[in-house]
């Protein structure tokens, strides 16, 4: 029986030595160590014996073999492992130094090109940027602008509800009230942009959700002149040197006097063209002398304090300074239109 042991012992050393992959190595594995392997079956023959000095130490001889050839396979496959694993990593070194695929890169919207372009404008004459909240109570919206419920001026700006006391904006100007409840009684130079919804038909003109950019000034013995100095400044420094402007009488609740601002058709320079309509004249904002009782609304008393407050379409800007015929392709996500700017 011992010798059985040391012929399997070497015999499975050997064969364990000359194991070349990690499958070899699970098949030498079944052949001695399994269930049904050469070792268990030795354990078997142990019965057969009739001494039980002879059975005690042929067990422990067994047991012994069984405990080396189970350690032997296990540093033989760590060894065979690393050795695969380094085989591999040689097969799949990586060029780190290979230049890689660039991911395509976005661009700034042309509406936020435009807008960050007016803000440097107004910014570069005092104005600060402020921001004001999208979701209005119908007060700040409405009611703190002199346009209680049922004024007809709320035709103009239909809006969407959130409930009946809430709504999404219609105008950046709730935010002339925002801004000057916070810094009364102290002077205000102030930019308001963002964007407003309102719930109109859309066509090549027209949105239901749009950017202004509104603009507040108050101080002392601030008027009409004002407004005009400020806005001369900015359609030359925006369209360039030459371009005619046009003040025309118009109606704002929150403003007294309120005007409407034309500039001459960048397109046609004035002579008439489909993006004008014919006129020669391109509306680009509105805008007035801060009405006494919204100045009283936002903590400014009107005997000792004046100012104007104009509001712009961005889009409409955009429109103009590239010549675009469609405000929908600015919301349409297509790239072939968005790839031209940026
Ligand atoms: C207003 O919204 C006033 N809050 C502007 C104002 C501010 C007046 C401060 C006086 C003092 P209006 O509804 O006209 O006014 O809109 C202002 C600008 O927003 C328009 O000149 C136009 O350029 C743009 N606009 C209006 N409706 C739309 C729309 N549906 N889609 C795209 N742009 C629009």
């Amino acid at each position: 029986m011992l010798d059985r042991i040391a012929e399997i012992k070497h015999r499975a050393l050997a064969e364990l030595s000359a194991a070349g992959s990690l499958t070899d190595i699970d098949d030498w594995q079944t052949r001695f160590l399994s269930r049904k392997g050469e070792v268990k079956l030795l354990l078997r023959e142990i019965g057969k014996l009739a001494d039980p000095e002879e059975k005690k130490r042929v067990g422990k001889e067994i047991n012994l073999l069984s405990q080396e050839l189970e350690e032997r396979v296990d540093a033989r496959r760590k060894t065979s492992r690393d050795a695969e694993l380094d085989a591999r990593l040689e097969r799949e070194r990586i060029d780190t130094s290979l230049p890689s695929t660039l991911a395509p890169l976005g661009t700034t919207h042309p509406v936020n090109l435009v807008l960050d372009e007016i803000c440097a404008i107004f910014g570069r004459m005092g104005f600060q940027v402020w921001e004001s909240p999208h979701v209005e109570t119908d007060e700040y919206n409405f009611e703190l602008l002199n346009i209680p419920k049922h004024h007809p001026a709320r035709d103009m700006q239909d809006t969407f509800f959130v409930s009946d006391d809430v709504v999404l904006r219609t105008h950046t100007s709730p935010g002339q009230i925002h801004a000057m409840r916070a810094l009364a009684p102290e002077p205000v130079r102030v930019l308001l942009p963002g964007t407003v919804y309102r719930n109109e038909q859309i066509t090549q003109r027209s949105e239901i959700q749009f950017n202004q950019i509104e603009g507040l000034a108050i101080g002392t013995d601030i008027g009409l002149a004002d407004l005009k100095g400020v806005l001369e400044e900015f359609v030359e420094q925006f369209f360039g040197a030459g371009h005619r402007m046009l003040l025309r009488g118009s109606y704002f609740p929150f403003t007294e006097p309120s005007v409407e601002v034309d500039i001459d058709c960048n397109l046609c320079r004035g002579k008439g063209c489909r993006l004008c309509k014919h006129s020669g004249w391109l509306e680009i904002l509105g805008a007035g002398v801060v009405h006494p009782q919204v100045l009283r609304n936002g903590g400014y008393d009107p005997e000792l304090h004046s100012g104007f407050a104009f509001g712009m379409g961005v889009e409409r800007m955009v429109l103009l300074r590239h010549g675009i015929d469609d405000i929908r392709h600015f919301l349409s996500g297509d790239l072939r239109f968005l790839e031209q700017f940026g």
